[in-house]
């Protein structure tokens, strides 16, 4: 039976460092960590996820600001609130909730936040320095998967990772971290897609798989070689017939919780350390950066 990777235990630990070292660096250098969130429009899910975050900031000492704007808000009316956040130096982190109404261009709206205070990672900045290995914000998922990997002491080194999905936020800087010469890297990466002749067949020699697709129950016992490591980035909300709902993962856990020699679950196991790991980096923000 695989080990599971209990993503709430971790978040709870990492929750904890980070409270600890938030009242340290307020105690210290008289600096309080700052994450400042926009909402545009009014999004059900996106809501929760913002309240959420900054839920998960007052419990560990972080001040978080909401602002929320109308889903008829203009675009420079965004990028004027996300400058005048470069500006503050209490702001420390600052965080856009996605996705943007259609007509806002989400990309220059990255491009507008500081890279030095881009927590989630998504600035062309950011994601260029994960690419040559330079320090910067990681995202917090792909950070969040390394982070399982480090404190459950799974070794990457030599083996053959399979990241399956290749999003911007996720698969892509993964499958790059991953590949890299450094701790929790130096794998063998194979990256899937719709493009992908034979999925299964990539997946059965793989030492650990990844999935974050979006599609429920893609993996099956039949992807799994045995004892490989299975992380589930998928977050699929699945509708009974009764109008009932439960959230899914891309892997099905019960096929394949007996060959995987580790496991994440959905809920319970990714989604967590996400959360955790944007609290990592406000805190990173507010000590100076990443390459303090
Ligand atoms: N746990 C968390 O904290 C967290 C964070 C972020 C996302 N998620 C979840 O992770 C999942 C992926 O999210 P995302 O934003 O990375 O995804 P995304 O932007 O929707 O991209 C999905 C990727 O999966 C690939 N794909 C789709 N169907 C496939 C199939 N049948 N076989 C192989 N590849 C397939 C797509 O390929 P193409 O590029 O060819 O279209 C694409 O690269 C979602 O369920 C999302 O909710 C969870």
């Amino acid at each position: 039976m695989a080990v599971l990777l209990d993503g709430n235990a971790l978040a709870k630990e990492i929750r904890e460092e980070v409270r600890r070292d938030t009242e340290h660096l307020v105690s210290t250098r008289g600096v309080q960590p700052g994450l400042n969130l926009l909402l545009v429009g009014d999004n059900p899910a996106s809501d929760v996820y913002v309240r959420n975050k900054a839920r998960d900031c007052e419990k560990v000492g972080i001040r978080s600001t909401i602002v929320r704007l109308p889903a008829d808000a203009q675009q420079d009316e965004v990028l004027s609130i996300v400058r005048a956040w470069n500006a503050d130096d209490d702001v420390h982190g600052i965080l856009v909730q996605l996705p943007l109404p259609p007509h806002i261009d989400e990309q220059r709206v990255i491009r507008t936040i500081s890279p030095t205070k881009d927590v989630d990672g998504f600035h062309p900045d950011n994601a260029g320095r994960l690419l040559i290995g330079l320090p910067g914000f990681l995202p917090c998922t792909p950070a969040g998967v390394l982070e399982i990997f480090k404190r459950h002491a799974i070794e990457t080194s030599g083996k053959h990772a399979v990241v399956i999905g290749r999003s911007n936020i996720v698969g892509k800087p993964l499958a790059a971290l991953l590949a890299q010469k450094r701790p929790q890297g130096n794998a063998t990466v194979t990256l899937c897609h719709t493009g992908t002749r034979d999925l299964a067949a990539h997946c059965q020699r793989a030492d650990i798989i990844i999935a974050a697709v979006g599609v429920t129950h893609l993996i099956r016992a039949e992807h799994v070689k045995d004892g490989a490591v299975v992380i589930d980035v998928g977050m699929n909300r699945l509708v009974a017939d009764d109008g009932t709902s439960r959230l899914t993962g891309d892997v099905d856990f019960d096929a394949v919780v007996g060959k995987a020699s580790a496991i994440t679950p959905v809920p319970g196991g990714v989604g967590p350390m996400t959360r955790a790991m944007l609290l990592m980096n406000t805190l990173l923000a507010a000590r100076g950066g990443p390459e303090a």
